[in-house]
């Protein structure tokens, strides 16, 4: 991992390390339309758009780079039936994604996977979509 990456593991990992407070799932609620532990700006309108305009389905394969707690990727799986793959630097988040995949039922549709999006142990053509949401890299 590169020292950029570092940093940002240990950033991000702080973050996620707390259980959103309930006021802040009221504010996500309010402002973004969801309560899936949103960590940037993206709204659940923008999310539906993401997933017509990448047709996505139940067959889909879908690969959510820079997820951090499961947001918007999880929340596609759940909205389409869509396979997720929810990829992150720091642990934590992901944790926080298991967590939410076993309480929405989603444990055999959603995978996770800590990895930086610069080398991805992936081969190509493995997913059919890939989103990223607020995430510079
Ligand atoms: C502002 S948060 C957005 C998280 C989520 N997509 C959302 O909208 O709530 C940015 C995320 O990008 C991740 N990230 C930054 N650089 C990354 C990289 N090289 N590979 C994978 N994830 C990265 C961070 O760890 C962080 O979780």
């Amino acid at each position: 991992m590169t020292k950029a990456e570092q940093e940002t593991a240990r950033r991000f990992a702080e973050r996620y390390r707390v259980a959103p407070a309930e006021v802040s799932r009221r504010v996500e609620l309010a402002v973004i339309g969801g309560d899936w532990g949103a960590n940037g700006y993206t709204t659940k309108a923008q999310a539906d758009l993401l997933a017509a305009r990448l047709g996505l389905r139940p067959e889909a394969r879908l690969l959510d780079l820079g997820a951090g707690r499961d947001w918007p990727g999880l929340y596609l799986a759940a909205a389409t039936g869509c396979q997720v793959v929810l990829a992150d630097v720091p642990i934590e988040g992901l944790r926080a994604a298991a967590g939410r995949a076993r309480r929405e039922g989603l444990t055999g549709r959603a995978g996770l996977l800590a990895a930086s999006a610069r080398a991805l142990p992936l081969a190509p053509a493995t997913f059919d979509a890939v989103v990223h949401t607020d995430v510079l890299c």
